[in-house]
């Protein structure tokens, strides 16, 4: 019998009520398989500010250190919008995170059922068998974290604001690593995005990535791509990707445009894996779901749950090492939403039902 120990961070608005509903699903799984759960609850991002005057309690942070993983669901909005940019629960939570636990890969799958391309703003007859692409993207260097990073008022009276994109090869090294273990689960083929005609980073983005490629895996047919035509092709043909990779800023952005291609926030997970392992020897990782605090509609109980139990999947995945588990809820979700059980946003003017109840019907076909 296993023990999953991880930190529940869930954040603001919408963050506490799919938290609820997918801890509801990790209960009705761990009954089922003779799992042991043992998580403890934080405060973090607005939650944090209010309650511990930061975004990032200390005893927050402690309680990360001492799990496996850390469940994490949303953070930020309206009420905190004011404080400077450095003290807003987005940055000041989520990036010391990153760097804390050194989270440098980030797995953002993009996928839209079969049965709910309507809800994608691609005209229906470019993704007819929906969408299911990866993006990978490098989250602890380049822009978000270079140094020099600051302002300065320069002699002349004029003020000027530098940040600094850097990479090492051994940071792109282990990020091509991850990119190859998510090709191989699939079809092995990798698009590596970067902007070599331009900037000395991708340049070596590039070269590192097509030698790390030859020497370690051969089996993977590797493609580049610059930026500006891939931000293009996903809007064209999104499943001409199947992996790609990307540095940190490039992959912000891609993955947003990625997101909107698949419908609906409401749908989509990510993982962010460390170089440090948990106490399994597994990758430490925080999973949260793409969609954000959704402040209007907080308080309702219409937000869509289905992000942050696809995110406990893949905390079973990476961070437990519970593959068929993972899957099973995969599965679950997709028969729930699939059957006709869809919260609003992805319901196209049906029946909706609320959170708790799309949760119940992921039960259901959990068994
Ligand atoms: C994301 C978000 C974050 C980022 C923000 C909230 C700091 O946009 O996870 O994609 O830019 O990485
Ligand atoms: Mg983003």
């Amino acid at each position: 019998m296993s023990t999953l120990k991880f930190a529940v961070l869930a954040g603001d608005y919408i963050g506490p009520e799919v938290m609820t509903e997918a801890l509801r699903v990790l209960e009705h799984v761990a009954r089922q398989e003779n799992l042991t759960l043992s998580y403890t609850k934080a405060d973090v991002g607005g939650a944090g500010i209010d309650n511990h005057g930061k975004a990032l309690p200390d005893s927050t942070l402690k309680l990360c250190e001492q799990s496996d993983a850390i469940l994490f669901g949303s953070v930020g909005g309206p009420k905190w919008e004011n404080l400077p940019p450095k003290e807003q629960p987005e940055r000041a939570a989520l990036l010391p995170l990153r760097k804390h636990f050194t989270l440098f890969a980030n797995i953002r799958p993009g996928l839209l059922y079969r049965e709910l391309t309507d809800a994608s703003p691609l005209k229906t007859d470019r993704i007819p068998e929906g969408i299911d692409i990866v993006c990978i993207r490098e989250l602890t260097g380049g822009l978000y974290f270079g140094q020099p990073k600051q302002t300065t008022t320069l002699p002349d009276g004029d003020v000027q604001a530098v940040d600094t994109m850097v990479y090492r090869k051994s940071e792109i090294e282990r990020i091509t690593a991850t990119a190859i273990t998510a090709a191989r689960a699939r079809k092995k083929r990798l698009c590596s995005i970067d902007k070599a005609n331009v900037l000395e980073t991708s340049v070596l983005w590039r070269k590192t990535v097509t030698e790390f490629v030859a020497k370690h895996a051969a089996d993977i047919e590797l493609s580049h791509m610059y930026v500006d035509n891939a931000a293009m092709q996903l809007a064209r043909n999104p499943n001409q990707f199947d992996v790609f990779v990307t540095e940190n800023m490039f992959g912000d952005i891609l993955s947003d445009e990625m997101a909107v291609i698949c419908g609906s926030l409401g749908m989509l997970s990510s993982a962010s894996l460390g170089a440090g392992q948990n106490s399994l020897g597994l990758p430490f990782g925080l999973y949260e779901p793409a969609g954000g605090t959704a402040p209007d509609i907080a308080g309702k109980g219409v937000a869509n749950p289905c992000a942050q139990i696809l995110s406990v999947a893949l905390m079973l995945r990476f961070s437990f090492g519970l593959e068929k588990t993972a899957v099973r809820i995969e599965a679950a979700v997709k028969k729930a939403v699939t059957g006709g059980t869809r919260t609003s946003d992805i319901a196209f003017g049906g029946k909706a039902v609320g959170t708790k109840a799309m949760a119940d019907a992921v039960i259901r076909e959990l068994g």
